[in-house]
């Protein structure tokens, strides 16, 4: 079979990739999205509470103020010149998901409602009640249709291909019949969110394994930057972290330990309310030592019912509990990551032709840690912004024939997947797995230590030496789910060492990487961002600066 070509390629289908083949296309390119999954099963369809715009529906607001929030928010982590782009696109990007049809909430008098969220100082929270995530990727979706983008599902990146100075394709599984095939591309845009799912208390879902952002690590020669920042919501459903949205507290929702005290202002920062959460927790004032309540029940049924309802079916259909009578049992978990490839803020990485936009991608405007209604947000700006710039460079790049560069890496990648599928080794892949997700909660959490941090980077290194004696359970070619799982698996650990070492590097608390160790912010020494190069022996740290314009760093009050 012949390497097919596209002029863009963007892997990923949830609302950051859809968004930057609407633009490429718009940009007169020939444009292909391949994705792990239909296009609505993305995960940008789990965000429940809503997008962040300075619309000033509900009070007073401007773009400097979201800016100037989101750079505290990031404990001055955040690259400043890419905050102030963001907030500066944002109501434009809300009104144009309006016009293509987004179903958002609405005020009396009709404006789009805004709700407020954790460390802002305006209701600057676009919604549609708390099913934001399904409303917007619903509506992209329905427009790359109009547009006929077209989609390859159920594809699995395995490998960037690059030749001496530009990325020229890729390679990729198709999970459906299993064969491996070369794609040439004159640019590759990825949008393949989080890694959650390395964590065994996440709120994502089982797609996000940050294979993407693996294979871009390890095949690229891109690097990773800020992984050690990880954000455990302060709210996800006891025993399943499935997400209660922030948006339960920007309604008015009330958090109490075993004591019925009020311990923590429910609409700080998620670091801040996590890290209080899990102390309550941790020192006994919690309930059944695992969890704190989120009352809803002074909303009352009708509030709850027209603002609420998706979180409070899920509390009728995994516990049995309706909030509207009962206080919900919660605890943090891992939710997003703030660091991924290294972008700037047109989407670019360090190697051209290739690009980056959503969770996958670090631009960086999360820094430390990351405001609620930011990332759907982020996803829009920046897929916008990566199909626009990827347009430019297709247009300006000159052509050249890149078919043996592909068709060697092809051979290579096949022979890497033939050995998996014939080894005999003795581990499998669920084990690994299984091991891999605690040892990242236990140890890379929401409180960290040097010892904690030693012990979980000797567990990753053992792990992945265990990875090379992993035996598959099924040979068939036909969705070969194991087949996919044992593969990124191998990304899943790469991903992990990086965190671990990073988050151990780091001897400061900021944002949400606390160290009980070293439990301030030290600017004069870790102001700046760490960037992760692979090698086979394990990943290279080196740092970098952070732009900094209008706001200077200051202490983190709220
Ligand atoms: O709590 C939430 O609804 C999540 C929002 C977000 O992660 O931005």
């Amino acid at each position: 079979m012949g390497i097919s070509h596209h002029q863009v390629i963007v892997i990923g289908s949830g609302l950051a990739g859809l968004r930057a083949a609407l633009e490429a296309k718009k940009n007169g390119l020939e444009v292909a999205v391949l994705s792990r999954v239909q296009p609505t099963r993305s995960h940008s369809i789990a965000a429940q509470g809503g997008i962040n715009a300075s619309l000033g529906n509900a009070s007073e607001d401007s773009a400097e103020s979201h800016a100037f929030d989101t750079v505290k928010g990031s404990d001055y982590l955040a690259d400043q010149d890419a905050v102030e782009i963001m907030t500066n696109e944002a109501p434009g990007i809300v009104y144009e998901m309006e016009h293509w049809g987004c179903p958002f909430s609405r005020t009396a008098e009709g404006k789009i409602a805004q709700r407020p969220f954790g460390g802002a100082a305006f209701p600057r929270t676009c919604y549609a009640s708390d099913i934001t995530g399904h409303a917007l990727l619903h509506t992209m979706y329905e427009r790359s249709v109009k547009e006929e983008i077209k989609v390859y599902e159920e594809y699995l990146l395995l490998s960037i291909v690059k030749n001496d100075s530009a990325c020229v394709g890729l390679i990729a599984l198709n999970i459906k019949n299993g064969k491996i095939a070369a794609m040439s591309a004159d640019t590759v845009i990825m949008a393949t969110g989080g890694y959650g799912r390395i964590y065994g208390n996440s709120t994502n879902a089982i797609i996000n394994t940050g294979s993407g952002m693996a294979a871009v690590y390890m095949t690229a020669g891109v690097p990773l930057k800020d992984l050690e920042f990880v954000q455990f919501h302060p709210t996800t459903l006891y025993g399943t972290n499935i997400l209660m949205t922030e948006g339960a507290r920007g309604e008015g929702g009330y958090l109490y330990n075993n004591k019925g005290e009020r311990f923590v202002k429910e609409l700080a920062p998620r670091d801040i309310v996590a890290r209080s959460i899990q102390t309550e927790i941790n020192e006994g004032r919690g309930f059944d030592n695992a969890y704190v309540h989120l009352d809803l029940r002074h909303l009352g049924r009708q509030k709850i019912i027209e603002r609420l309802p998706g979180i409070r079916d899920i509390c009728l259909h995994f516990l049995g509990l309706d909030p509207i009578d009962k206080p919900i049992p919660i605890q943090p978990g891992q939710h997003y990551s703030m660091g991924g490839v290294d972008t700037d803020p047109n989407g670019s990485t360090p190697l051209p032709g290739l690009y980056a936009a959503g969770e996958c991608a670090c631009v960086s405007v999360h820094g430390g840690n990351r405001l609620g209604g930011n990332s759907l947000l982020d996803t829009i700006v920046f897929g916008k912004r990566s199909g626009h710039f990827a347009s430019d460079y297709v247009k300006s790049k000159k052509n050249s024939d890149t078919s043996s560069v592909l068709q060697a890496e092809l051979e290579k990648v096949k022979a890497k997947v033939a050995k998996l599928e014939n080894s005999t080794g003795k581990e499998t892949a669920a084990e690994i797995r299984n091991e891999l997700k605690a040892t990242m909660a236990e140890e890379a959490g929401v409180f960290r230590n040097k010892e904690k941090l030693t012990k979980g980077l000797a567990k990753v290194r053992k792990l992945k030496a265990r990875y090379k004696q992993i035996h598959l359970m099924h040979k068939g070619k036909k969705f070969n789910l194991d087949l996919v799982r044992n593969l990124e698996l191998e990304g899943k650990l790469e991903l992990a060492e990086v965190i671990v070492l990073g988050a151990l590097n780091r001897e400061e608390s900021r944002g949400s990487h606390f160290r009980t160790d070293f439990p301030g912010r030290n600017d004069e020494q870790w102001l700046k961002h760490t960037m992760a190069s692979y090698s086979p022996d394990g990943p290279k740290l080196d740092y970098k600066p952070v732009t900094i314009t209008k706001f200077k760093p200051q202490a983190r009050t709220y």
